[in-house]
């Protein structure tokens, strides 16, 4: 059981406050020191387009405009820092400053409102924290990464937009030097420039979308002193959203249904573990015999038909749950913090592109335990199959995203930067990990395969493809699915998502489920007759993404979609839908792995135990 001590230790870990490191060096200013505000970007919890703030057209730009340099994960998730003039001067509280006076024609003023109807929100960064939206609940301030683009009053149809904010930066003493540990944003709509800023209490709003409008854009700063969190804490106020005891329900039931699932297969083994006893002593049961797996020794291990497609695709899944399982691990020891953008995203896809000899390993051995000869064929099919399918479909995504000038489109060098990565170290990887897969002494199935294939008999209703996979799905969908609900969140909604600790426990219970779930399908399948099971356990133990995908098109509709009337349009579902196919395609190829694995070594066993008796 010290397995069970060292998960539940994680757990409490995680459950403890999110396990992360903040960040390698912390930054202190001194008082008068300037800090840099970045802009970056405006995204919406309802529309998967995120924009790059300086592309708005009713924002003000100043006249050189300097851009960090970003990792590949910022770039993918729409991230476009850039400067500002926003002026913020360490410990010198300002108030009504005004940043630029901007006039919007009729296009422009539309423009505007349609971002304030769709709840856009803006992202801006100081120190590497957003400014939040602050919340006093319970447990306590909590933030909510980025500030309202304006407000929308659905009865009138009227947007006003958010022209002046309020920010308060907090932060810590440390010796003489200042550590920021908080940035809380209070926007407002105020219409009569700077004037009308002086008594923000009596100001009017200022409505936007109807004909031309001038916008006076102004800021105030407060730097408060918090002595409520340190330097090396303050991300918790941003990750305190998740609640710990949500995740534990959810670990609870999945280990109640993997407790049955696992009292199921050990009663399956058990009895026939005894049948095949009272064979041995009474010399029984030839009756039963016809209809048993033992008489299909002869045609289990026959090569599965396209086994040439079938070893790429195992190999590529190999990949991506090693991709997955060193990514969470870095996660889980900390490596990656929310201090570092996109960094989640930048490890997984090196990791996954390091990781191709390792896809290239699987699939050239299981491709030569079936008799397959041309080992350069192979290899290169597993290192383009998969992964440019996925690429080729985003790429066709992108041509709509470039349309809309969404800064979710990759931008060309990036696109060309991850072909060349996959040139150069994926492409090699697969190669060299093909070659020593092949040369691999292969598989010794335990027994001899006859000339002629059995004919199947009929099979039962619930072992038919589409009432199978429902069937097999079900129980590690169950598992699953409230992690599933955070981890959407996270991806759609940008909520950060550093439950690792959960994550692993989730992840190790979905494998279980998997395959159990997967060998008794496959148990079953065998005792109706059916031996040809290879591709069978692969379905069946990827049958889980057809509710994953379901999942997802029932968030889309309750979360993303709800109070947001005919405003997303074509391409914000089709980037949905795109994305959700993709996840569930990598799923799929994770699961049915998996439980692919966990159907070969059962038969490999049984066959082996009925070769002995
Ligand atoms: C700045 O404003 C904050 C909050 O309004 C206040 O607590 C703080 O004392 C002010 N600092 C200075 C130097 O006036």
């Amino acid at each position: 059981m010290r397995w069970a001590t060292a998960l539940l230790a994680l757990c409490a870990g995680s459950g403890a406050g999110a396990f992360y490191i903040p960040s390698l060096s912390p930054t202190t200013f001194k008082v008068g020191d300037v800090v840099p505000l970045f802009v970056n970007r405006v995204f919406s919890e309802h529309v998967p387009l995120p924009f790059a703030y300086y592309d708005l057209p009713f924002v003000c730009r100043p006249e050189t405009v300097h851009r960090p340099w970003l990792n590949l994960g910022e770039v993918l998730r729409g991230d476009r820092i850039a400067s500002s003039d926003y002026r913020l001067v360490m410990g010198h509280n300002s108030t009504c400053q005004v940043l630029c006076t901007k006039t919007l024609d009729a296009a422009a003023s539309r423009e505007a409102k349609r971002f304030v109807e769709q709840d856009y929100l803006v992202e801006w960064i100081v120190d590497k924290l957003p400014a939040a939206t602050a919340y006093r609940g319970a447990s306590g301030l909590s933030y909510k990464p980025g500030f309202r683009i304006g407000a929308y009053d659905r009865t009138k149809d009227r947007a006003y937009l958010n022209n002046h904010v309020d920010l308060h930066v907090r932060y810590e003493r440390h010796g003489d030097g200042r550590r920021i540990v908080g940035l809380e944003a209070y926007p407002r709509s105020v219409s009569g420039g700077v004037a009308a800023c002086a008594e923000l209490d009596r100001a009017e709003s200022l409505a936007v979308g109807n004909g031309e409008v001038r916008v006076t854009y102004t800021y105030s700063i407060s730097w408060v002193e918090d002595t409520g969190v340190t330097w090396s804490h303050r991300w918790d106020r941003y990750l305190s959203e998740g609640n710990a005891q949500v995740h534990w329900y959810a670990i609870f039931n999945s280990a109640i249904i993997i407790l049955l699932l696992s009292g199921v297969v050990v009663v399956i083994l058990m009895r026939m573990l005894n049948r095949d006893m009272a064979l041995d002593d009474e010399e029984l049961g030839d009756i039963e015999e016809t209809s048993g797996w033992k008489l299909l020794h002869g045609d289990v291990f026959r090569p599965p038909s396209l086994g040439g497609l079938l070893a790429p695709l195992l190999g590529t899944t190999v990949q991506v749950m090693y991709t997955f399982i060193a990514t969470i691990a870095l996660g889980t020891v900390g490596a990656l913090s929310p201090s570092h953008r996109g960094g989640l995203l930048t490890t997984g896809i090196v990791v996954f592109m390091l990781m191709g000899c390792v896809a290239g390993y699987y699939s050239g051995h299981l491709y030569r335990t079936w008799g397959g000869g041309n080992w350069f064929k192979n290899a290169v099919m597993t290192a383009v199959a998969a992964p440019m399918a996925a690429l080729g479909t985003e790429l066709v995504l992108n041509l709509f995203l470039w349309y809309r000038a969404s800064s979710a489109a990759m931008p060309f060098s990036t696109i060309m930067l991850m072909v060349v990565l996959w040139l150069l170290v994926e492409l090699p990887l697969t190669l060299l990990g093909g070659w020593l897969g092949f040369r691999r002494r292969p598989y010794s199935e335990p027994m001899r395969t006859n000339a002629i294939p059995r004919p199947v008999p009929p099979q039962p209703r619930y072992l038919q493809p589409v009432a199978g996979i429902l069937v097999a799905g079900a129980l590690p969908f169950a598992v699953i699915f409230v992690e599933l609900f955070f981890v959407l969140k996270s991806v759609w909604q940008d909520a950060f998502y550093y439950q690792y600790g959960f994550a692993v426990i989730a992840g190790l219970l979905l494998a279980l489920t998997v395959c159990e779930t997967t060998v008794i399908m496959v148990w079953l399948s065998l005792n109706a007759g059916q031996h040809r099971w290879w591709w069978r356990s692969f379905v069946f133990g990827a049958s889980s993404s057809v509710y994953i995908f379901a999942y997802s098109v029932f968030f889309y509709a309750t979360r993303l979609r709800a109070g947001m009337p005919d405003v997303a349009g074509f391409v914000p579902t089709l980037t949905f839908f795109v994305h959700s196919l993709l996840i569930a395609a990598a799923y799929a190829l994770c699961t049915g792995s998996m439980g692919f694995f966990a159907a070969y070594f059962f038969v490999r066993r049984i066959y082996d135990a009925a070769k002995l008796s």
